[in-house]
């Protein structure tokens, strides 16, 4: 694949990927989705941050923990002004520039008290916010565009209509992809992707997914391992082994060579720093680490006993942790937006007043 370095690689090569089961074949694939990284977005790892603000949902997502029908989980929410201080808090006090704030779909959080949220930040410190709330209508994700937000992180869980369709009772894929493209519309950094092994998925759907992502034109792949979870329909399944996933990363890296690609929480959940540290040296280039207040984070179940293994995260310790691994790798940390990112802004008149 060495002629690969200057196109990106179609449906067909994405599969003969993960069909590979030889580990000097993949290490080899590895080297290469790190040089693409180096030709497209340099050495600069970033690093995001994450507030999980609520885990009442309205959706039935077969697979997630947090879903309506889950009756066993106690649930929390934060209030708007502490969801704001907590944002503030890792932007002053641990230096994050890119702040995740996500929830189930809660509609205990209208319009107005996300608007509130995000102008309550903005009074205090210009980070660039991504939206993780799910589904909602146009002129209320333009009102939180106005209101600052700039990032929106939105899976599509996965690109075939039906099994979304299954997964998803009630909800429409179409609808799904529809809020991507105004996503778009209105001017969003956009973060998407599958959810990888849920029963029903294939490698061609794996395929396709990438595809997908490229189709849509958007600036950042958000994709995890499933994790079976407790009171859900799918808990009897089991999740992809690291080997997979990690070929997933690299046939990422080789169709989308230009995109940020994180080490998501569900990767670290389940196989911690040696994974991170294959990812990083597999085409990865960037982290999401969990700055949930502690006292709830352990209600946040999308899969379970989720923040176990990450309550030290939102430390400067875990920031130390991730700058040696990223070290180890030949690689940097950039604390600012990232370049890619900066371009994408630049385009944002209204965006210049945020700090780099
Ligand atoms: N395992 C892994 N990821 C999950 N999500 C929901 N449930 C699970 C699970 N059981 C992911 C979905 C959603 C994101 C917020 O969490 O992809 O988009
Ligand atoms: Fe709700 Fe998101 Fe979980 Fe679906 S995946 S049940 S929308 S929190």
């Amino acid at each position: 694949m060495k002629e690969k370095l200057n196109e990106p690689i179609g449906a067909e090569e994405i599969i003969s990927i993960l069909k590979t089961e030889d580990k000097k074949t993949l290490d080899d694939l590895a080297d290469l989705a790190s040089k693409i990284r180096a030709k497209f977005l340099g050495r600069q790892v970033c690093i995001h941050g994450i507030v999980e603000f609520s885990s009442f949902c309205r959706r039935n997502c077969l697979y997630c923990g947090l879903r309506r029908d889950n009756g066993g989980l106690s649930r929390y929410r934060l209030e708007p002004d502490n969801i704001a201080e907590t944002a503030i808090m890792a932007v002053k006090k641990l230096g994050y520039k890119m702040l995740v704030l996500q929830s189930g779909e809660d509609l205990y959080y209208s319009t107005d008290k996300i608007v509130y949220i995000l102008k309550k930040i903005f009074n205090v410190c210009r980070p660039l916010i991504f939206l993780s709330i799910g589904e909602s209508d146009f002129v209320s994700y333009g009102k939180f565009f106005a209101a600052g937000a700039r990032g929106v992180l939105f899976r599509f869980e996965t690109s075939s209509k039906k099994l979304y369709e299954k997964m998803h009772p009630g909800a429409s894929f179409e609808e799904r992809i529809n809020h991507l493209k105004f996503f778009k519309e209105l001017g969003y950094i956009i973060a998407t992707g599958p959810l990888i092994g849920l029963p029903g998925q294939s490698l061609e759907s794996h395929a396709a997914d990438l595809i997908l992502i490229r189709e849509l034109g958007v600036h950042m792949v958000s994709m995890g391992p499933f994790i079976p979870s407790f009171q859900t329909p799918l808990s009897d399944y089991k999740s992809v082994s690291p080997f997979f996933m990690r070929k997933i990363i690299i046939a990422a890296r080789l169709a989308l060579p230009a995109l940020r690609l994180p080490i998501t929480t569900a990767m670290e959940y389940l196989w911690g720093d040696n994974f991170r540290r294959l990812a990083l040296c597999s085409g990865a280039n960037s982290f999401m680490l969990n700055l949930t207040p502690t006292e709830v984070r352990d209600a946040y179940d999308i899969y379970p006993d989720k923040n176990k293994l990450t309550n030290h995260l939102h430390s400067e310790k875990a920031i130390f942790k991730i700058k040696k691994i990223v070290k180890e790798c030949g690689l940097e940390v950039c604390r600012g937006f990232g370049k890619d990112f900066e371009q994408a802004l630049s385009g944002l008149a209204d965006s210049c007043g945020m700090e780099r």
